[in-house]
């Protein structure tokens, strides 16, 4: 499989958010890596802090386009809701020992470049208004402690 190349298409201008799709794709590339011949427990742990960072990256998304009033944020939560169900499918299943570290890699790249350039791409002008907003008043307050809730 290819490595998933950051480009403008991808880039939505939101520093922070784009920060945490890059370090996601930097996981996917990093699992694209392992080659078969590699521990199942380095892959295992890989595959767990990638979901892990996804989560909390879409909890910190969903938080954002909340305090935004972003109005298609219900829809926006139902797409990550239906990626999160076929993940934890496929967890489950590498978990069982089946061998489908090739279909998690797939399926991230496929449905997270498309949720990227589409789903977030719509939701960037208002958030990125409302976060100028909120960070002229707080100076980065907000954010700061909106990360550390998600992420640890
Ligand atoms: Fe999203």
């Amino acid at each position: 499989m290819q490595h998933i190349n950051w480009n403008s298409e991808l880039e939505i201008g939101i520093n922070v958010i784009d920060g945490q799709h890059k370090r996601i794709i930097e996981y996917i590339n990093n699992l694209i890596d392992m080659k078969d011949d590699y521990q199942k427990e380095k892959i295992a742990e890989l595959i767990n802090a990638l979901i892990d960072y996804t989560y909390s990256h879409f909890a910190f998304e969903e938080a954002l386009m909340e305090e935004a009033g972003y109005e298609y944020l219900y829809v926006h939560q139902r797409t990550h809701e239906a990626f999160t169900s076929k993940i934890n499918k496929l967890h489950d299943m590498f978990i069982e020992g089946q061998d489908v570290g090739k279909d998690i890699c797939e399926l991230l790249q496929t449905w997270l470049l498309n949720h990227i350039a589409e789903d977030d791409q719509s939701y960037a002008p208002i958030v990125k208004d409302k976060l100028s907003v909120i960070q002229k008043k707080d100076s980065g307050n907000w954010i700061k402690s909106t990360i550390g809730r998600f992420f640890n």
